[in-house]
């Protein structure tokens, strides 16, 4: 998506013959998004993409909404979510939209058995714990912890874990997901108040191109159902591609955080934006230096949106009681702000290695059934000064 990349052999001019060695001609695919607005690569397949040999079960797994209209500050302890195997039954959506599925994830083995295609959503993966490889029909990328893994819709994909020790947020965006204009110049480079630029991306390395006839499984998620086709060649036979819609990938280490005399406002955290929603990461820094400042946040009304921390590592200076893995919702509409004590708590202070991933959602989010589970059920009272709590 950034930028341009390719990888593996293309012919020299686009939508021409492209002849194999040994005969024959390459498959070209445009593999495009926005109509034929948005971004797109070119591809170059040993056979036609389309051989679809079977189509079997459909599956519903539209979140099961439990709260649908939430005007109540939560707390959801993260690391609660049960490990599986399977990667797909893994991912436990805890908050969702019609904009996006918000949820948490501990796979214990690789996706080798079948292939998955989000024809959805992009997906945003962030690797809290864990590393591996991100396999894909247009390369692979290698990921480690604190890592961001953009995969655009229609990516056909695996994914292999070192150990089975691993813990994912991902996001499911029904809108593409972009770097910020704000950091673009009018011809899409990364401008120097930008807090990343182009040389943090991982780009997709290594093609793995299949010359393979069989039956290889497709897992496509569309409308909230998980449907089975069975192809009859392996997905992975791209030789050759070109353009800018691929994934890619972008270590929350590698932010740069912006700072400030007086205290700034997260907006300067974003990473990642979409028309209905971005992600900030908030990462270790220098806290603001005017002689009088107070590091902590002040309180906020984020009137028009809702507001998703998930605790990744490090001390949560503005928080009370938080840990890794835990993840705090502030609806929109009222105002949250520093737990008591903790804005005299960060006079003086000088630096915060807080790490938090942050998503603000323009339309409200509705709780699911599963993250009831991982409720603490008292995080709304939290605000409340000892001798005030009613419980
Ligand atoms: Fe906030």
């Amino acid at each position: 998506m950034p930028i341009y990349h390719k990888l593996g052999k293309l012919p020299t001019k686009r939508h021409t013959q492209f002849e194999k060695p040994d005969g024959g001609l390459y498959y070209e695919e445009l593999f495009g998004t926005v109509g034929f607005e948005g971004m797109s690569s070119l591809l170059y397949h040993l056979h036609r993409p389309t051989q679809v040999k079977q189509v079997g079960e459909s599956k519903d797994i539209t979140p099961k909404v439990a709260v649908d209209r939430n005007m109540k500050a939560r707390k959801l302890i993260g690391f609660q979510v049960p490990p599986a195997d399977d990667f797909l039954e893994s991912r436990v959506p805890l908050l969702v939209n019609t904009d996006l599925i918000f949820g948490l994830a501990a796979p214990r083995k690789s996706l080798r058995d079948y292939f998955y295609k989000n024809a959805d959503a992009d997906e945003l993966l962030f690797i809290h714990k864990g590393s591996g490889v991100l396999r894909t029909m247009l390369g692979n990328i290698s990921f480690e912890y604190g890592d961001y893994l953009i995969i655009p819709r229609g990516m056909i994909y695996q994914i292999d874990f070192a150990t089975e020790d691993n813990r994912l947020l991902y996001l499911e965006s029904h809108h593409p997901i972009y770097t910020p204009k704000k950091y673009r110049n009018w011809f899409g480079q990364l401008l120097e108040h930008s807090p990343y630029c182009e040389r943090d991306y991982k780009l997709p390395e290594q093609l793995e191109t299949y010359n393979e006839k069989g039956d290889f499984l497709l897992k496509i998620k569309k409308q909230g159902y998980l449907h089975e086709l069975m192809y009859g060649y392996h997905p992975f036979d791209v030789v050759g591609y070109d353009g800018y819609n691929y994934p890619w990938g972008f270590s929350i280490h590698n932010f740069e955080p912006i700072t400030g005399r007086v205290h700034q406002p997260p907006p300067v955290h974003l990473t990642f934006e979409t028309s209905a929603f971005v992600v900030c990461s908030f990462c270790p820094r220098l806290y603001d230096y005017h002689p009088k400042a107070v590091p902590a946040p002040y309180n906020h009304s984020n009137i028009d949106s809702d507001e998703v921390l998930y605790y990744v590592d490090g001390d949560f200076m503005s928080r009370n009681d938080i840990a890794q893995g835990h993840i705090t919702l502030h609806p929109g509409g009222i105002p949250h702000g520093p737990h008591p004590g903790a804005m005299e708590r960060s006079l003086g202070k000088t630096r915060t290695d807080e790490l938090a991933v942050m998503v603000d959602t323009f339309r409200p989010l509705m709780l699911t059934e599963e993250a009831l589970k991982l409720d603490d059920g008292k995080y709304y009272l939290s605000w409340l000064s000892k001798n005030e709590a009613i419980n």
